[in-house]
């Protein structure tokens, strides 16, 4: 795992943006897995940025989303669908049929969750997987107790889950109890894991998630497996690790990093 420590959290989304940019750049056909929450919103304003600004292309590339709450259909403002539409599919050149949530609102939702994995399985895997925090140490909505083999299945979202997203709903007894997600195994598949986490609400469930034992009750420790994983916070998110020195000196002398120092 390699931990970046930036400034600030539009210094954060920025470089995480620009590693996004990079590989899409270098490899047209990427395949994106992507994530959301009011974290990744910068991210996908600073992508939307260097398409407008950069002609950044998203033409040939393909995404597929963590997760998507279990009854409500694209055309609500609270589905993760919606969330992306808005925040970037329809503010690039992607072409939508290449674009992927899961479906909550599938008559069979076990048979849904076997079409999604089927479908990454089609696009020959994910190259560059995107990941937000949950309050829970969650990736995607892997609640506490996701076993860390875990497949795209539903999940009934934990009571943190439920306090830290009722605020995004008009009426928060309206919020979805259940959401589809890529399982930790899922993720842990994908190529390279990029994973954004910016504020101090976020410092001890990242000190937890980075330093912590791997354990089943947060899974984000499971990315402590994953061959390249990179997780990139704020200092405000740094404030509770241990060996920031030591990542901070990583990120400003190797030289893999270099073109992303400023
Ligand atoms: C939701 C998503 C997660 C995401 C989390 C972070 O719960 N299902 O994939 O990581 O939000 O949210 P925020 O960025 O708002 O803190």
């Amino acid at each position: 795992m390699e931990l970046i420590i930036r400034p600030d959290a539009d210094a954060a989304a920025d470089l995480v943006a620009q590693i996004m940019a990079r590989d899409l750049r270098s490899n047209p056909h990427l395949v994106l897995g992507l994530a959301t929450g009011r974290t990744m919103e910068r991210v996908y304003a600073r992508l939307v940025q260097f398409h407008r600004d950069e002609a950044l292309d998203f033409s040939l590339c393909s995404t597929f989303n963590l997760d998507e709450y279990v009854g409500l259909p694209s055309s609500d403002r609270h589905s993760y669908r919606y969330y992306m539409n808005h925040h970037l599919f329809l503010q690039v050149n992607i072409d939508l049929r290449n674009t992927h949530l899961p479906d909550g609102t599938a008559p069979d939702l076990d048979l849904e969750c076997q079409r999604y994995e089927q479908s990454i399985r089609r696009f020959n895997g994910i190259d560059l997987q995107l990941l937000g925090l949950g309050q829970a140490g969650h990736i995607g909505f892997n609640e506490p107790l996701s076993a860390l083999r875990s497949r795209t299945r539903v999940k009934a979202l934990a009571p943190a889950t439920l306090a830290q997203n009722a605020g995004l709903f008009d009426d928060p007894a309206l919020m979805p109890r259940r959401a589809i997600t890529m399982g930790v195994g899922t993720i842990l598949e994908s190529r390279r894991c990029l994973l954004l986490a910016t504020g101090e609400h976020k410092a001890d469930i990242i000190a937890k998630a980075v330093e912590g034992p791997i354990t089943a009750m947060i899974s984000a420790t499971a990315l402590q497996l994953h061959q390249r994983c990179t997780v990139v916070i704020d200092e405000a998110a740094a404030s509770r690790l241990e060996g920031a020195d030591y990542y901070r000196w990583i990120f400003e002398n190797e030289p893999e990093w270099e073109a992303f120092r400023r």
